[in-house]
């Protein structure tokens, strides 16, 4: 099977696996793993952060960074099309009744700055809710994967300071960003107050995100976990996966961009698939069936009969996600099944 759904979909190598079996365990909860300190004090020097934090998932890790900055009642703002507004679950108004201001993301994941500040409420004027958080994402992820650069988190930062509301930053694949634009991952969240990301997404790990942020905050994030049932015991046996990935898995996601490029590239010549190939910037890929005599159902059947899985988002529209499990020779095995189903 080709599984293009998503790139968590990826399994550990037998490395990787090696290097989980003898990796040094202990009690979390009693802060006493070896391998999760070990990986908490690795990645905050990565990220240049006071600290970080070991959590099961990405949605736990946005939802403990947006519970740790607001109160009940206090508004984020976020992008119509974030991860946290879209696809974790409401979590963040179910249990921290954060109620939440999105504004219109742009194609490049961007949000209008001017948008930003006409979002943040009047402070002292009981009508309103008051603005505690801003909520940003890169790599975008349906924004076309898109990574954003510096400069927009630098303007964000000079309206953010003006008005002393924190940012957060969703980085689950800010890996993927940093490799597509050439920086350093410490560089692109210099201007975040705190940042998630996932160990389990183009990192390849099984299990795992991390949020960082300074000490206080991280402190404050650990009771959070515990309150929400992720206070892990000897959580080293899925932490190491993410030291391994630190140390092995980071360069290699320059090939996920180069092979997303290359599958879109072929796609695009196919009669009836529609991509646009200046929105293919990282691993995720966004295409359209206007085969008008295939349904969007048979179509990820037929796929499906011949071992590849892609991910359908409504619309005629269907997301190609590549990872290190999918390889350069692939493409071409994908390339014959798409143009058999697409009668090309
Ligand atoms: C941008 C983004 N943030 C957060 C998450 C949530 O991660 P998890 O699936 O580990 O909860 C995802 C998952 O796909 C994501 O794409």
């Amino acid at each position: 099977m080709i599984d293009l759904r998503s790139d968590t979909v990826t399994l550990p190598t037998n490395k990787m696996k090696q290097f989980i079996m003898d990796s040094p365990l202990g009690d979390d909860v009693y802060g006493e793993d070896p391998s999760v300190n070990l990986l908490q004090n690795k990645i905050a020097k990565i990220f240049n952060k006071e600290s970080a934090l070991f959590v099961p998932s990405g949605t736990m890790a946005n939802l403990i960074s947006v519970l740790t900055h607001c109160n009940r009642g206090d508004e984020v703002i976020l992008g119509n099309k974030s991860h946290i507004f879209f696809y974790e679950a409401g979590g963040i108004s179910a249990f921290g009744g954060v109620h939440s201001h999105q504004i219109n993301n742009n194609d490049d994941g961007t949000i209008n700055i001017n948008d930003i500040v006409s979002a943040i409420r009047k402070k002292g004027d009981d009508h309103f809710p008051k603005t505690k958080l801003i909520c940003l994402e890169n790599t975008h992820n349906a924004c076309y994967g898109s990574p954003i650069n510096t400069d927009f988190f630098n303007e964000v930062k000079n309206i953010a300071k003006k008005h002393n509301i924190p940012i957060h930053l969703d980085g689950a694949r800010i890996f993927n960003a940093a490799i597509a634009l050439n920086k350093s991952v410490d560089e692109l969240t210099k201007d975040c107050d705190s940042v998630s990301c996932c160990l389990s997404k183009g990192l390849s790990a099984p299990v795992g995100s991390v949020i960082l942020g300074n000490k206080n905050f991280i402190s404050k994030a650990k009771s959070l976990r515990k309150a929400l049932g992720g206070g892990m015991r000897q959580a080293g046996l899925i932490a190491s996966a993410g030291i391994f990935s630190l140390d092995h898995m980071v360069n290699r996601i320059k090939d996920d961009h180069s092979n997303a490029k290359i599958l879109a590239g072929k796609l695009n010549l196919i009669k009836n698939i529609e991509i646009n190939l200046n929105q293919v910037h990282t691993n995720i890929i966004f295409i359209y069936n206007r085969d008008k005599t295939l349904s969007n159902q048979d179509m990820l059947l037929s796929l499906e009969k011949n071992n590849i899985k892609i991910d359908y988002k409504g619309n005629s529209k269907f997301r190609l996600v590549t990872h290190s499990s999918f390889k350069k020779e692939d493409i071409n095995t994908v390339i014959k099944v798409f143009r058999k189903i697409f009668k090309d």
